[in-house]
């Protein structure tokens, strides 16, 4: 079977990785990918969101699955325009993206289905934001409604921080049509993470659950990130909030998806925050998580492949997912500046005395080869996870391994998965 999957990030890495371990596929591409994914797939150089030169690849290659990694193409319809084409993808509709592709879409399935999510607002005009944030307790979240690569959040502690935030969205444009319209929000104060699960718009097999760091300096000081590192499985995620989350969360919004015509196949990423026991939604995503996918994938046993072709054919039904017993964390390096303006193309040092092995993989992210070097391409560069028995023994691998590449301007968090250990001992 020939694979294509879509996107160049460390997610897309880890699911090279992982699909390229199925017997049952002959060739796998990326496009466009990076320095450590070509290693494993041949690297198209067609940019995400060109779909009709993805769409001439796919048929002029015979390829017989396509996978999505990023909410771009997802959001403007590649999964529409490939399934009127015949050609099988893995991923939801624009339909059914809309879930993370319009935040106002998402909160107003939350509240017609009584899905727990934090009491908001939306705007369009920037006056009525402005008369409510005056009204309102803090710290209060103001949230551009669109994509803005998990950038478009401000959890703002004074008034001015909240109005600042929402004139620089709705007047200044920074985040673009994302941030047309904005959501205000109440500040949820509790404990957050993640739960993926794959979905064929009825049967909803759940990831194990993981823990991302956004904030870009330990001690969660400093702005939002797309994620600076992980670790999975998230021990504060007890199985019975685990089984919370499946009844009060992502069943509810799968069926509440279907019944509106726009049945959600691929997977689906709840970011949730515990308060007082209850998990309330910070946000869906339509897709894997980055750097969730780094950790939550390493610890899948069953093909992926298998279970993706199933959701593809609404038969998830009949698959069961196997995980190994160990944990996973991942530590992200990123460029001086990030998330900020940063510089690119620094030679990345000892990446070939760092090789993935069965306890470290090596995630590109950023990267590109230039000559026989491998250089900075973006703003996150490298992941770097470890595996073991115990997050302990996983997130030290996942630092040893680490701390011996390096590039100028590399920066990373020295307290990924810390809190877990805290919270276990
Ligand atoms: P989002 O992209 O919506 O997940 O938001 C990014 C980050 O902002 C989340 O991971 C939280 O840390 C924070 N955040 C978002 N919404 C809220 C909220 N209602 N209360 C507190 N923190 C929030
Ligand atoms: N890790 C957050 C995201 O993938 O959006």
């Amino acid at each position: 079977m020939k694979v294509l999957v879509i996107g160049s990030g460390g997610r897309e890495h880890a699911l090279v990785w992982k699909i390229a371990q199925s017997p049952r596929v002959s060739a796998l591409f990326c496009a466009p990918g990076n320095a450590g994914i070509e290693r494993t797939a041949r690297c198209v150089p067609i940019a995400v969101e060109d779909i009709a030169r993805l769409r001439a690849f796919v048929t002029a290659e015979g390829i017989d699955l396509t996978v999505v990694g990023p909410e771009g193409p997802l959001a403007l319809g590649i999964v529409d325009e490939f399934r009127r084409a015949d050609l099988r993808i893995f991923g939801p509709t624009r339909g059914a993206a809309r879930i993370e592709s319009s935040k106002t879409f998402a909160k107003g399935l939350m509240v017609r289905h009584q899905i727990p999510t934090a009491a908001a607002q939306s705007f369009d005009e920037l006056k009525a934001a402005l008369a409510h944030l005056e009204h309102q307790p803090l710290p209060v979240v103001v949230k551009a409604d669109g994509l803005a690569q998990g950038k478009g959040v401000v959890v703002a502690t004074t008034r001015d921080q909240a109005c600042q935030a929402a004139t620089s969205m709705l007047e200044h444009r920074v985040f673009g049509e994302a941030g047309r319209r904005i959501v205000v929000e109440q500040f949820l104060d509790g404990e957050e993470f993640t739960v993926m699960a794959f979905t064929d718009g009825k049967t909803v097999l759940p990831m194990v659950p993981a823990q991302d760091h956004k904030r870009v300096g330990d001690g969660d000081t400093g702005p939002n990130t797309g994620g600076m590192g992980a670790y999975a499985p998230a021990p504060a995620v007890t199985p019975a909030l685990q089984l919370t989350v499946i009844r009060d969360v992502l069943q509810p919004i799968v069926h509440a998806l279907s019944r509106l015509g726009s049945p959600f196949t691929g997977v689906l990423y709840a970011g949730l925050m515990v308060v007082r026991g209850t998990p309330y939604v910070l946000e869906f995503n339509a897709r894997f998580g980055d750097p969730e996918t780094q950790v939550v994938l390493p610890l899948l046993k069953t093909d992926l492949i298998d279970v993706m072709e199933a959701a593809i054919a609404h038969r998830l039904d009949q698959v069961t997912l196997e995980w190994h017993e160990q944990a996973a964390v991942c530590v992200v390096l990123t460029s001086a500046g990030y998330p900020g303006d940063y510089a690119m193309g620094a030679p990345i040092r000892g990446l070939s005395q760092a090789p993935s092995s069965e306890d470290t993989l090596v995630f590109h992210a950023g990267t590109k080869r230039q000559g026989n070097d491998v250089v900075t391409a973006g703003g996150r560069v490298l992941g770097v996870t470890g595996l073991g028995p115990s997050l302990t023994v996983a997130r030290e691998r996942a630092y040893r391994v680490a701390r011996a590449i390096a590039f100028d301007g590399c920066h990373l968090r020295s307290d990924i998965a810390t809190r877990a250990l805290q919270s276990v001992s």
